[in-house]
């Protein structure tokens, strides 16, 4: 009895630290930032809603994929495959995760370092008595100034180097399973001052109420894009935490926890931000600076707004932060199992190359105009596909990887732990890998791409 005590509560212990580190790298700026600047760039309630059925349908399973090959192979993601599929092409999707590891790591550094400014601007009181006009000028010079987000860019990065070269297996959790709850708090107590403004019912309506004839290959792939992004799959991240996890952890209830709990800060995060939106009248499709511009103005209808402002952006540079770590820690735990580097050398080549990437991101926002295609900048362009290309691409081979690939005994003995486990979803998640996810993501992104017309293709 005594053993199974200890057991049981070894095994709480740890499964409550996977979910933290998974959560910790799912939920980050692509939900606070992005997920409301590209909601509202697609139209609102229609954009949300395909965005919940991809993480339920293709989502939560390439999760669960993910950690399936993380765990079986003990490996990075390159070596997970090479030992895996012995002698095949399929290592080549793990390069699809480095290369996707540098282009995620350019740009989101950016922002992380737009959210240090704004933590800064809130100490100082930087914000205070300015009006909506004002908070757009604001950041729109400060994006564009090169100097100033480049240095805070580069402590950003510095700062995540630090973490990952003292091993992100320990210490993470101890950290995302007190400040991840604490962020909900604010961002809930932030959704009550929105809704409670005159003329936030708008917000509402623009956000649940889906107008269908918004919908097209574009909106749908910028859907699936955003559902892969904010769950960081796509990449091999949590091919590589997925290695991190013990045995006697339930791989399937933790790709749901996460999920739900990535998905639950998106939408709150969109019910903070568009009531205010529409009650400031700011427009819903302003691109990368909308929450930059909206937090500003609902902290500043709240008494004490500055103190929980402060606290705000501190925890959303934290949840910016074990993002990033997860991503970082990819490229390092290639480069040290793979090239047998030090762990030492490791972060330091990664994210030495990574920051020269980042700083023409940056300077493509203002400094370098000429850094730009078609009208869109260095910026735009990482971003885009990032999310749109290289996450999806990755994901499809994940899925067909673990649904044709493996055997389906493989499969099953990994995520119900040889047996000790009921699973009860296991048919429904073979069927989803083998069939439905592989086709869906390809259908989304042809079509997406212009390059066949189910309703209506588009750009990037
Ligand atoms: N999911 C993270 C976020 O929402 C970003 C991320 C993408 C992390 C891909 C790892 C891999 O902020």
């Amino acid at each position: 009895m005594a053993n199974f005590d200890n057991l049981s509560r070894e095994n709480f212990g740890s499964r409550i630290g996977v979910i933290a580190a998974a959560a910790g790298s799912a939920i980050g700026l692509g939900n606070i930032w992005r997920f409301p600047y590209v909601a509202g760039e697609n139209g609102g309630g229609a954009f949300l809603l395909i965005y919940i059925g991809f993480i339920i349908l293709i989502g939560a399973p390439v999760m669960l994929s993910e950690f399936v090959i993380g765990r079986k192979s003990q490996r990075n993601p390159v070596g997970a495959f090479r030992v895996l599929a012995p002698k095949t092409k399929w290592p080549l999707v793990g390069y699809i995760g480095i290369a996707a590891a540098f282009t995620i790591l350019a740009f989101y550094t950016t922002v992380a370092g737009w959210t240090l400014e704004y933590l800064y601007l809130s100490i100082v009181n930087g914000f205070s008595g300015q009006n909506k006009s004002e908070l757009q000028n604001l950041f729109g010079e400060f994006a564009a100034s090169g100097y100033s987000p480049l240095i805070w860019q580069l402590v950003f990065m510095l700062l995540t180097a630090l973490i990952v070269f003292k091993g992100v297996k320990d210490g993470i959790e101890k950290y995302t399973k007190i400040l991840m709850p604490l962020l909900l708090i604010i961002i809930i107590g932030l959704c009550i001052r929105s809704l409670t403004l005159p003329g936030a019912s708008e917000g509402l309506i623009f956000l649940f109420k889906p107008d269908f004839s918004k919908i097209n290959g574009n909106v749908v792939l910028q859907a699936l894009g955003q559902s892969f992004f904010s769950l960081s799959i796509g990449m091999g991240t949590l091919i590589t935490y997925g290695s991190y996890i013990s045995k006697k952890d339930n791989l399937g209830s933790t790709a749901v926890s996460v999920s739900i709990a990535d998905t639950l800060i998106a939408i709150l995060a969109g019910v903070a931000i568009f009531p205010a939106v529409f009650a400031f009248g700011i427009a819903p499709e302003a691109g990368p600076g909308l929450v930059f511009i909206t937090l500003p103005m609902i902290f500043s209808q709240i008494t004490g707004g500055q103190f929980f402002e402060i606290i705000f952006f501190i925890l959303l540079v934290i949840a910016a932060l074990t993002s990033t770590i997860s991503v970082l820690e990819v490229v390092v735990a290639y480069l040290t199992e793979e090239l047998n580097m030090s762990r030492k050398k490791a972060t330091i080549l990664a994210s030495g190359s990574i920051a020269v990437l980042g700083l023409f991101c940056t300077l493509s926002m203002g400094p370098m105009p000429e850094l730009s295609i078609a009208g869109m900048n260095l910026f735009d362009i990482l971003e885009k596909t990032s999310a749109n290309i290289f996450l999806p691409l990755g994901g499809l081979f994940i899925v067909l990887f673990v649904g044709w690939k493996l055997s389906k005994e493989q499969v099953i003995d990994e995520i119900s732990n040889n047996n000790l486990l009921k699973v009860r979803f296991k048919y429904v998640f073979l069927f989803i890998v083998r069939f439905i996810a592989p086709i869906a993501i390809s259908l989304v992104f042809l079509n997406g791409l212009g390059l066949f017309n189910a309703f209506g293709g588009g750009d990037l």
